[in-house]
């Protein structure tokens, strides 16, 4: 079977080169994660930066790949081209073989030829190829493997055939292999100066890497000579489906179709659906790997591309959003290949939704703005860049959008004037800013956002990865550099370090170089959207410009995000158990527990909180995936997401959801949808458990709880049950019987209490009749006695008896217990016309240092502090006694 098809030329070249002992790498991701520098994946090799130069090494030297690439902003950037021509991209998928100082050249042109002429079948008349002009070696090795003659291995210049990355990285001579469409295509061979026809195709680039460009200018020699292929999969595909039009082949086919299903034929140019095509993968891809469209930086090359597209789907007549419906024809196409495409396919097309609408709401208004603003002028004028930075700034032109309307015209755009508008906005904003109270620590963080921009955030797709240091922060100001032993705060153009925010805390974990070892010891978002990674170098120096390894401590990253998302199920759970009124008031998500307060006017009971965990574990149990995605605020909102009352969101939001109904609640729905920006697990089963271990109140109407998931979890219960085993030992029991065990203690020590009470009583009684104790005092019988530990609330009864036993006189006991002395004074009836018992007891109380006392003429009560005051209180009374 003849191999055409997009898939069967992939695999083709795949197994090809396992069969010549390459391992199979799949594609790395189109954000760089290992190149600072880079805008966007370029190229095959970008994955390998790093074993090139010998920083890195893998247990394979030959490795063969598909990888999908987008040129668009940067070095190699192809998005003007595309539409125009039959061979540009802004996405496309690169097939390539490398060699990490393993085979060379010779090897390198053998397998290509090899792969061509016989496994793809392509006729040899039809394959020319260009070298550097100063490689004999490669020349002559086409002349002898590929029998080529000198008229078909043209030599060019460095411009051409001298490869490189970008400004920097590995590099070296490369040589290009083009196949001839044949004499009806308009274009000529390489080096002919009609070389930018689409006749004469460059499929395949054999680059020979020798050299690692550094940043001024040096140039030194890689470990070893190295080899990196790069075959434009498209444009083989056109070869072997016998078109030069990569926009021909079966894959754009389709979603070109697709197009024409959705914007019927109004005549318009054929040049918009292939725009819309091809901008439609690079935008479906970079929103997969977590980009957005944004304003700043790499977000900003993707806004341009798309709307791009959607200014040429207007152009086609739409009015209406279409990108975002093409979106499932593109998953249908790619979707095998690259699973992330059916993973992402809801947040795709909800982006570009977004993007769409939001687009089309100031097109008409800022194309009528242009239109008025350019009728007066003519061919060859210049539109004033001011201008244009208003379309920019208020209408949402990109620059290039302009320039693109206006080209037809032969109008021009004056850049520069518009560079200088968006300098003087950017200065309007700091003074207006400069004004606004904030603080001085926030002042250096806003000079440094003006200078850098705000940093990248990977960390939703990766923890691991390369930045560049773009501002170095210590003490409070901008420093050019950090020592060795110094602690400061670093920023990077892009970085995997989550920033606190959002109550989650910041991540820490190690930045390294060549001789650099740091710690980073927090991370935190300032103004402008600055991430700060606050470093201690233990060796080395940083300084601005400087690229470095970055690597989140994983451990600690996967324990705030099962807290993070466990929060999310507490919350719900929380709603359904106690009600609606329930809202986030505040959170903490740290790796060692989560905290989260709510509005809720009482406490929460323990079935409560029983009935709220069983809830958040059956969400964990079901294991199900965690997705998040973009959408307009008021979308997601009217959509059910919860969002923290009072907060200020930007137009978009990412939504976080989680879960499916529990039995009895919300079954077939959503669990939980919450607006939030930070890190979550991908699957709720990571959280393992959840378990709450503190309730309490913060404010009038908030309560608190605290929850442990995963090993925190695990070693809450660990500790638990090492504590019941303690108590079962000291106990002497099992764990099962130590309950039992101790509400018979706790009886036996009750009937032991009441025996002493009883015993007490009888010592005080004198040891049970008789005249023990009695004195005559004043004719009276008086008994006088301290009972040391008897409970106060044994003293009447002890009073009573003693005047039963006497029959006539007067008693006064003093009971001591729990730190403090109680005093009772009893009188017999025949006697209380002569003696007032309570007259008698303020006298002891006094002595026992208390106040007052009462009761009746036959008994009355009081009480003080001063215990060893006792005896001087029935002395007192034993005065009185006899003074009557
Ligand atoms: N790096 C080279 C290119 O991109 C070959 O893979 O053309």
């Amino acid at each position: 079977m003849a191999v055409t098809s997009v898939s069967q030329i992939r695999e083709k070249y795949v197994s090809f080169f396992e069969g010549e002992g390459h391992t199979h790498v799949a594609s790395g991701p189109l954000v760089p994660r290992s190149d600072p520098t880079l805008m966007f994946t370029n190229a095959g090799m970008v994955q390998f930066k790093n074993v090139f130069t010998g920083l890195e090494t893998r247990p394979y030297k030959r490795a063969v790949t598909a990888q999908k690439c987008v040129r668009a902003g940067g070095k190699h950037n192809d998005l003007d081209n595309v539409g125009f021509t039959g061979r540009h991209l802004t996405f496309f998928e690169m097939l390539g073989n490398f060699s990490f100082g393993d085979y060379y050249k010779a090897e390198a042109i053998e397998f290509a030829w090899r792969l061509m002429t016989r496994e793809f079948g392509l006729p040899k008349g039809r394959l020319t190829v260009s070298v550097f002009e100063e490689d004999d070696e490669a020349a002559g090795l086409w002349a002898k493997i590929a029998g080529l003659g000198e008229d078909r291995i043209v030599r060019l210049g460095a411009k051409s055939n001298f490869w490189q990355m970008a400004d920097t990285g590995p590099c070296g001579p490369n040589s290009e292999i083009f196949f001839d469409h044949g004499e009806q295509v308009a274009g000529g061979p390489p080096g002919s100066g009609e070389d930018d026809g689409d006749r004469f195709v460059e499929i395949w680039n054999l680059v020979f890497m020798q050299y690692d460009q550094l940043p001024g200018g040096e140039r030194t020699r890689l470990p070893k000579p190295s080899v990196d292929t790069g075959m434009g999969l498209e444009r083989m595909a056109g070869v072997l489906q016998g078109t030069p039009d990569v926009f021909e082949t079966d894959l754009f086919r389709s979603i070109i179709g697709e197009t024409r299903q959705l914007i019927p034929d109004t005549g318009a140019a054929e040049a918009s659906r292939r725009v819309i095509a091809d901008h439609l993968r690079s935008t479906a891809f970079l929103i997969a790997e977590g980009l957005l469209p944004s304003n700043e930086g790499r977000g900003y090359v993707l806004r341009r591309i798309m709307r791009r597209a959607m200014r040429h789907a207007t152009l086609l007549g739409a009015a209406e959003p279409v990108m975002f419906r093409l979106v499932p024809a593109l998953v249908r196409e790619m979707g095998q290949t690259y699973p992330e495409l059916v993973r992402g396919e809801a947040m795709i097309a909800e982006t570009i939704r977004i993007e769409e609408e939001r687009f089309l709401k100031t097109l008409s208004r800022g194309l009528s703005i242009l239109e008025e603003e350019t009728r007066s002028l003519k061919q060859g004028a210049t539109l004033a860049g001011a201008v244009a930075f208003k379309l920019y700034d208020t209408y949402g032109f990109p620059l290039d959008l302009t320039e693109d309307a206006l080209r037809l015209r032969g109008i021009s755009v004056d850049t520069r004037g518009f560079d200088a508008a968006m300098a003087a906005q950017r200065a309007e904003a700091r003074r207006n800013w400069a004004g606004s109270g904030e603080t001085a620590a926030d002042a250096v963080w806003f000079a440094v956002a003006e200078g850098t921009g705000p940093t990248e955030f990977l960390g939703y797709e990766t923890e691991r990865a390369e930045g560049e240091i773009r501002a170095l922060v210590r003490d409070g100001r901008q420093v050019e550099a950090l020592a060795e032993g110094e602690e400061g705060f670093v920023v990077l153009n892009q970085t995997p370090f989550y920033g606190e925010s959002g109550g989650q805390v910041g991540d820490t974990g190690r930045m390294t170089g060549e001789g650099i070892e740091a710690t980073v010891l927090d991370t935190s978002k300032e103004a402008g959207g600055v991430f700060a990674h606050r470093v201690k170098l233990a060796k080395g120096s940083l300084a601005s410009g400087d690229a470095v390894a970055l690597e989140v401590d994983h451990e600690r990253r996967a324990a705030i995000r099962a807290n993070h998302s466990a929060t999310h199920l507490l919350h719900e759970a929380l709603r359904q158990v106690l009600g609606e009124h329930v809202a986030q008031k505040g959170s903490l998500v740290a790796p060692d527990r989560l905290r989260f307060d709510f509005s809720h006017n009482k406490p929460v009971s323990a079935q409560e909180l029983d009935a709220v965990e069983r809830i958040a574990n059956q969400v964990i149990a079901q294991d199900s995936a965690v997705e998040t995605r973009l959408m307009a605020v008021d979308d997601a909102i009217k959509a059910g997401a919860m969002a923290l009352f009072g907060e200020k969101y930007g137009d978009e939001v990412r939504v976080v959801t989680m879960g499916a109904g529990t039995p009895g609640n919300k079954v077939g729905k959503t669990y939980s949808m919450e607006l939030c920006g930070g890190t979550h697990v991908r699957a709720t089963g990571e959280i393992g458990l959840v378990t709450i271990v503190g309730e309490t109140s913060v404010a009038a109407g908030v309560r608190r709880i605290e929850a442990l998931t995963a090993e925190g979890a695990r070693a809450h219960f660990a500790e638990r049950e090492l504590l019941l085993k303690r108590i079962a030992a000291a106990l002497k029991v099992s764990p099962q019987d130590a309950v039992a065990r101790i509400e018979a203690l706790i009886e036996e020590r009750r009937g032991l209490e009441r025996q002493l009470a009883e015993a007490r009583r009888q010592a005080a009684m004198g040891g049970g009749g008789g005249d023990a104790g009695v004195e005559a005092v004043g004719g009276v019988k008086y008994l006088p006695y301290v009972a040391e530990g008897l409970p106060a609330k044994e003293l009447r009864s002890l009073v009573d008896e003693g005047k039963k036993r006497i029959g006539s006189g007067v008693v006064a006991n003093v009971a001591i217990s729990d730190g403090k002395a109680t005093i009772a004074v009893g009188v017999t009836d025949d006697l209380t016309a002569k003696f007032n018992a309570v007259d008698l007891v303020r006298i002891g109380v006094a002595a026992l240092g208390g106040q007052g006392g009462g009761g009746r003429p036959d008994l009355a009560q009081g009480g003080g502090p001063n215990i060893e005051a006792a005896s001087a209180a029935l002395a007192a009374i034993r005065r009185e006694l006899e003074a009557i």
